[in-house]
């Protein structure tokens, strides 16, 4: 033995020195998990992936510290360690349960009531999954009220292609909406078997291609959609956006208890219009004289936080612990936000430089971390059966 260059192991020891570092939202070892890839040992080197189960992964910066940490203590002193991290999502085989071909998790985002920002947030989801990297593709079912399209500045017609339609494409989604096939001020006039055979064609007739995601953007309520939705294919989960205001959150429970009885896993709570930040506001758009206003003086609440509920305060969340379903973060109310969605660029909503970037990537990050755990807990849905 000459150096420490010469120090070599072998990829059993490399896996043993891992035992026991877990992905904490797993709760299970990264090795079981076969999370671990790619091991290559040389002369004084060791090299490894470690494959996440989304790009989206809130805790990616500690799993890589945690797999430094434990080949450092555990293996001898003075070996070069390369860490690659990767991510594929899973999700369930597409083949037996009638599953769209090519799409991993299909995830309904759903609200008790309309107006409390669930197209916003289905459309932020989409876009802060796509900003990690993933593959995602947009369903609009809202049909009587299709927003989807004017929040991400997409417009023109699917195009057929045999007896199949091509998705409209919009900062990086595939997308599909009523709202590309009406006239703007056309109104949906229907009852519930078209609205089962337009959800139908634009599951199974829509080219989605291969998608890591699949975010479908619910009609308020618990209606014919949800239920036409939980017939056709197996849903991964189901998120509810709500307000802090109580009425919202009695409507919210009832959409909670809807998807346990259609049997879609609850995947969390999204609490929107959670606050205004008042300063936050001011700095941002207030001229001098509002600033200096301001300045010293505002107190709102007891924390000294400068923020306004305007709606009551961490309703959603605690309802959300009540319920036992996951509380996926609270999005302020933010102008910007608005503004971008109203013109049709909510992709920059995510962007760095946007005020409402941490919460909505926070929201974006717990998801994502809630569809791996599904997964592994539960790999496969059944189908529910039409209950005529
Ligand atoms: N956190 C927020 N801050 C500011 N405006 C918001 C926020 N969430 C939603 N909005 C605005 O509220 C309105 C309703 O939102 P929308 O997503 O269309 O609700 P829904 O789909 O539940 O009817 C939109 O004008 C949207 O821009
Ligand atoms: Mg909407």
């Amino acid at each position: 033995m000459s150096g420490e260059t010469d120090i070599v192991v072998t990829e059993k020891d490399v896996l043993a020195a891992l035992k026991g570092v877990k992905d904490p939202d797993l709760g299970r070892d990264l090795v079981d998990l076969g999370m671990i890839r790619d091991v290559r040992v040389g002369p004084g080197k060791v090299a490894l992936t470690v494959n996440l189960t989304t790009p989206a992964c809130p805790l990616k910066g500690k799993i890589e510290a945690d797999v430094r940490q434990a080949l450092e203590s555990r293996l001898p002193a003075g070996l070069e360690i390369e860490i690659r991290m990767t991510a594929e999502v899973r999700g369930k085989g597409a083949a037996e349960t009638g599953d769209i071909p090519g799409v991993k998790n299909v995830i309904a985002v759903g609200s008790g009531k309309g107006g409390v920002g669930k197209s916003t947030m289905a459309a932020s989801i989409a876009l802060g999954l796509k900003a990690h990297g993933a593959a995602v593709g947009l369903m609009d079912a809202d049909v009587y009220g299709p927003s989807i399209p004017h929040l991400v500045g997409a417009s023109g017609r699917p195009m057929a292609r045999g007896d199949q339609i091509v998705p409209v494409e919009a900062a990086g989604l595939k997308l599909m909406s009523m709202g590309f096939l009406l006239e703007p001020d056309q109104a949906v006039v229907m009852r519930g078997p078209m609205l089962h055979g337009i959800m139908q064609q634009f599951l199974r007739k829509v080219e989605w291609g291969n998608l890591d995601y699949l975010i479908i953007d619910l009609p308020p309520g618990t209606g014919d959609i949800p239920l036409t939705l939980a017939q056709t294919l197996p849903l991964t989960g189901a998120v509810v956006v709500c307000t802090p205001q109580e009425v919202a959150l009695l409507d919210a429970a009832r959409a909670v208890a809807m998807f346990r009885q259609l049997r879609v896993p609850l995947l969390g709570m999204i609490e929107n219009m959670a606050y205004f930040d008042v300063m936050a506001y001011l700095q941002e758009r207030g001229g001098p004289q509002a600033r200096q206003l301001v300045e010293g003086k505002a107190c709102f609440d007891e924390e000294g936080d400068e923020r306004v509920y305007l709606f009551g305060r961490g309703g959603a969340r605690r309802k959300a612990e009540a319920m036992n379903v996951p509380f996926l973060g609270e999005v302020p109310l933010n102008l910007f936000l608005r503004e971008t969605g109203d013109m049709g660029r909510l992709d920059a909503a995510l962007k760095e430089g946007s005020p409402s970037k941490a919460a909505l990537m926070g929201v974006v990050e717990k998801l994502a971390a809630q569809v791996s755990i599904r997964n592994l807990k539960n790999p496969k849905m059944p189908k529910l059966e039409i209950l005529n």
